[in-house]
């Protein structure tokens, strides 16, 4: 009886043993995890860009000598950077073809700016696998859609920049930009 005891006695020592072990490494864990949160949020406040990184990242394109039917290349953020100033006629194939059964469904007023519906922004990255399409020069394959073409895997692209035939998945990214005046737009 007296062994039982004495072996209750240990069993018990040895659990509370146990438990005191595991509550040390769960308030050690807790004190780490405060820490690595303390370390972090400097971290992650230094990884946002300051305002002059914001502004140098930003592009200025002078559209005022673009004429109707043509396209510029240009660049942003190392990128290229279509612009495209629509004909009357392609404006209204492009709306006509708002409701039309597409695989990134978008209409051309939300892919331009009120008012200056004419000017077309778009990326030059194709969205499958970020190859340069054609079309933004003069005499390029500009595709089944008189946009663009990518001759990488033949996508096909309106005259919207949006994905009408081939591989890709989404339209041409329009990236945020805004008109500082008639003629020059400010990209980023
Ligand atoms: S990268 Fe453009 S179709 Fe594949």
């Amino acid at each position: 009886m007296a062994t039982d005891t004495a072996a209750t006695t240990e069993v018990s020592a040895t659990e509370e043993g146990v438990r005191r072990r595991d509550w040390i490494h769960i308030a050690a864990l807790g004190t780490a995890g405060v820490g690595g949160a303390s370390v972090l949020f400097p971290l992650i406040s230094q990884m946002a860009p300051s305002q002059d990184v914001l502004a140098a990242s930003t592009t200025e394109v002078d559209i005022g000598a673009i004429q109707p039917g043509q396209s510029i290349k240009a660049a942003f953020r190392k990128q290229p950077l279509f612009v495209k100033r629509l004909t009357p006629e392609q404006i209204a194939a492009a709306k006509a073809d708002d409701t039309a059964d597409m695989r990134d469904p978008a209409t051309l007023a939300s892919r331009t700016k009120a008012g200056h519906e004419d000017i077309l922004i778009t990326m030059g990255v194709c969205t499958h696998l970020g190859c340069v399409p054609l079309g933004a020069a003069e005499g390029e394959n500009q595709g089944d859609f008189g946009g663009y073409f990518c001759p990488c895997h033949g996508s096909h692209y309106d005259v919207a920049g949006r994905i009408r035939k081939g591989p890709a998945p989404k339209n041409l990214h329009v990236p945020d930009y805004d008109f500082t005046s008639d003629t020059v737009v400010r990209v980023g």
